[in-house]
């Protein structure tokens, strides 16, 4: 993966965690005059913050950042998003990071799960907002390689307790994914679902204080404590290892701990 050529880079979750972590790595990876680099959340403040970060060690780049609800997100939205941040710019290779996550209610029991406004907001901001975004994205970069990346995790393919909120968008995610990987050509179009590990943000601490499981209460308390649990940077390193290395196919599920480097 040669991230040298001109680059337009677009990450959702920017603001923290995870998201900010793949947004300042990257950014320092890419460093070709005229690239892009769109950082959208909902807290401006922090995402400003990271934009800071990146053009201190990236003066080249030119880096924007987007206030968006992605609870109620409309294809338009990212539509505009796109068309701004642009410009009239021309490209040799597009990146989306699809990042942005939460992890729902973990206090409810699969059984408990129903109300439909509830899911309604919990789908929109995870997966429709999500499939969304890769329209607008596919369309702008028609002609131009793509790379998209989709944060997936151990939940979107095996069954957590605590977690039927967040496994069902993930695997949702993880499946619409493998279908763009089926439908499209690599490497014009290249898909990554990439499961980065037991990570320390907060939504780590969110299932450590809420889970109504014990068991999965005290898993995230013990690497927490034990210090086991791994960092946004450490996780972060491992993707570009992946990437540079590419051995995956389009559409492979890549997990921080087997990763093929
Ligand atoms: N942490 C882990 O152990 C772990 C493991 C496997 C997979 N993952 C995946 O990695 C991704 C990032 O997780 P993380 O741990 O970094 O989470 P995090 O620290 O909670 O950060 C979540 C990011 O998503 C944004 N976000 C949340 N709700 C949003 C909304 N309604 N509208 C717009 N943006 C919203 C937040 O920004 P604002 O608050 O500014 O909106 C924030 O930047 C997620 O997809 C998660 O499923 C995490």
């Amino acid at each position: 993966m040669n991230l040298s050529q001109r680059t337009y880079l677009i990450i959702t979750g920017a603001s923290r965690g995870i998201g900010r972590e793949f947004a300042q790595q990257l950014s320092g990876r890419i460093q070709s005059q005229g690239s892009v680099v769109t950082l959208l959340g909902r807290n401006l403040p922090l995402l400003q913050e990271a934009k800071e970060h990146i053009l201190a060690k990236s003066p080249l780049l030119t880096v924007h950042t987007y206030s968006l609800e992605l609870a109620t997100a409309k294809a338009g939205d990212f539509a505009k998003i796109l068309e701004d941040s642009t410009g009239n710019g021309s490209f040799e290779r597009a990146i989306v990071i699809h990042n942005a996550g939460t992890i729902g209610d973990t206090s409810k029991r699969a059984r408990e799960i129903g109300d439909t406004d509830i899911l309604q907001n919990y789908f929109h901001t995870n997966v429709f907002s999500c499939m969304s975004l890769n329209s607008q994205f596919m369309q702008v970069f028609r002609n131009v390689q793509k790379l998209i990346v989709n944060l997936s995790t151990l939940a979107a393919i095996a069954p957590i307790s605590s977690m039927g909120y967040y496994c069902s968008v993930k695997a949702a995610r993880e499946m619409f994914f493998r279908v763009l990987a089926l439908e499209e050509t690599a490497p014009d179009t290249l898909v990554l679902n990439y499961a980065p590990g037991m990570i320390d943000t907060q939504m780590t601490v969110q299932v450590q204080q809420e889970a109504h499981d014990p068991a999965i209460v005290a898993l995230f308390r013990d690497q927490r404590e034990s210090k086991t649990m791994l960092t946004a940077a450490q996780t972060t390193k491992r993707f570009i290892e992946v990437l540079e290395a590419q051995k995956f196919k389009s559409g492979d599920h890549v997990d921080y701990r087997d990763a093929d480097l």
